[in-house]
């Protein structure tokens, strides 16, 4: 399934769309490109171009390979031009009812063996699948934004998805150069469900007072390693998108109260501050403003710090407890997904599993909430002295 003979097909010229499109075309393949909408098919057309001459000026690609790339993708008006595909990968809106509408027409255009790949950030795999009649073809290929620059990408089969078109699809953008984990068809995947508390728990300690968002984004740069901290990341991501997937995973999880989002950030939502992109955010972004300082106390850092990477630890082991994937890609996930500095299992055994264990259930005991009840896994770990690794 890596071979380059094989064709690509990529629906929506969008932002994944485009970025998966020359992917690709990079890895050598043929690549068809289809939206229905004839503008976002020249904007992403323009963009590449744009794109790639700057990586040509900027001397990180030949002229000759930029052309080649530009050569290798067919922007396409008809769902029928992909008939030629080996796997085509859907990246349009994201909305259950359109694209199992694309997936049904889709499934009378392509041959029998092509494989039908959804990049969706937060629907469910198998219910894409469950409206074509060879759902044992479907599977999730996620990859992450930008995609020619972000390395991960999440394999999600679902529920009737065969192991072969596992296997190959897996094997297929292992050849583009990504790096790929499995995870099982739950919401968030792997990423966006262990990265919750990284931007919830933050939150949470703003409201209940401790520290303003520059302490906070101070302290996890500063005693954590992340490069960005909490509140420069969501405002980067928009806090439109980050407070919708917060939103989608609460709910699609049955409510878990270890899921409910903010209401500091739905109000931020609703006044349209959604950060870099609207000029502000938890930051303002205007010329002129000014910028926060944050109050630079160890034991107040520390304290932060700790209080998030706990609940990242506790997240990462309950999705290990929950076989949504293995210790190996949870780990990879984070650190090639949303660049963490280290893997969160492997960062728990250098802290001590049981040192974890007792901070969380002491939060847990003192705040009487499900949010910080500590997974079982850990638990157990913790009384038979045990690590991950
Ligand atoms: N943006 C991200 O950070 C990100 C990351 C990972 C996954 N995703 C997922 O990727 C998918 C696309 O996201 P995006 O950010 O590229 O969206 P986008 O809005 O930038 O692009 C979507 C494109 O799909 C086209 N489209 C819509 N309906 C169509 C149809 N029926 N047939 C053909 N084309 C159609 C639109 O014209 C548009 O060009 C979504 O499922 C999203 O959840 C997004």
């Amino acid at each position: 399934m890596s071979d380059k003979r094989i064709t690509i097909g990529v629906i929506g010229s969008g932002a994944m769309g485009s970025g998966i499109a020359q992917v690709a075309a990079t890895a050598g393949h043929e690549v068809f490109v289809y939206d229905n909408n004839s503008a976002a098919l020249d904007k992403s057309k323009t963009a590449l171009q744009v794109v790639l001459n700057r990586l040509v000026e900027k001397q990180k690609l030949a002229k000759e390979a930029a052309d080649d790339i530009l050569k290798h993708i067919k922007y396409v008006s008809s769902l029928s031009d992909l008939k030629s595909c080996g796997l085509v990968v859907e990246a349009i809106i994201e909305n259950l009812s359109v694209k199992q509408k694309v997936f049904s027409e889709l499934e009378t255009i392509v041959q029998a063996e092509c494989i039908l790949a959804s990049n969706t950030s937060s629907l469910s795999i198998t219910s894409i699948a469950s409206g074509c009649t060879k759902p044992e073809r479907v599977i999730g290929i996620h990859f992450f934004n930008p995609a020619p620059l972000m390395p991960l990408v999440e394999i999600i089969p679902g529920l009737a998805t065969s192991d072969e078109v596992t296997v190959g699809s897996k094997k297929m953008i292992d050849s583009w150069g990504k790096t790929t984990v499995l995870a099982k068809d739950t919401p968030g995947f792997i990423v966006n469900r262990v990265a919750r508390p990284f931007y919830g728990e933050a939150i949470r300690i703003y409201e209940e007072g401790f520290a303003d968002f520059a302490t906070i984004d101070w302290a996890m740069k500063e005693f954590g390693g992340f490069k960005m901290g909490p509140f420069e990341l969501m405002d980067m991501i928009g806090n439109d998108i980050n407070y919708t997937v917060t939103e989608t995973v609460w709910t699609q999880m049955f409510f878990d109260q270890r899921y409910k989002p903010s209401l500091t950030q739905k109000r931020l939502f609703e006044a349209k501050r959604f950060g870099r992109k609207s000029g502000q955010g938890y930051y303002n972004y205007s010329e002129g403003a000014s910028i926060p300082q944050p109050k630079k106390d160890e034991e107040l850092g520390q304290g932060i710090f700790h209080r998030v990477l706990y609940m990242l630890i506790n997240e990462a082991a309950d999705a290990l407890y929950l076989k949504i994937a293995s210790k190996e890609d949870i780990d990879l996930a984070m650190t090639k997904g949303v660049n963490y500095p280290k893997g969160l299992l492997k960062w728990a055994d250098q802290i001590g599993v049981e040192k974890i264990s007792d901070v969380l259930q002491d939060m847990y005991d003192e705040y009487a909430e499900d949010r910080y009840r500590p997974s079982v896994l850990i638990k157990r770990m913790a009384a038979d002295k045990i690590t991950f690794y």
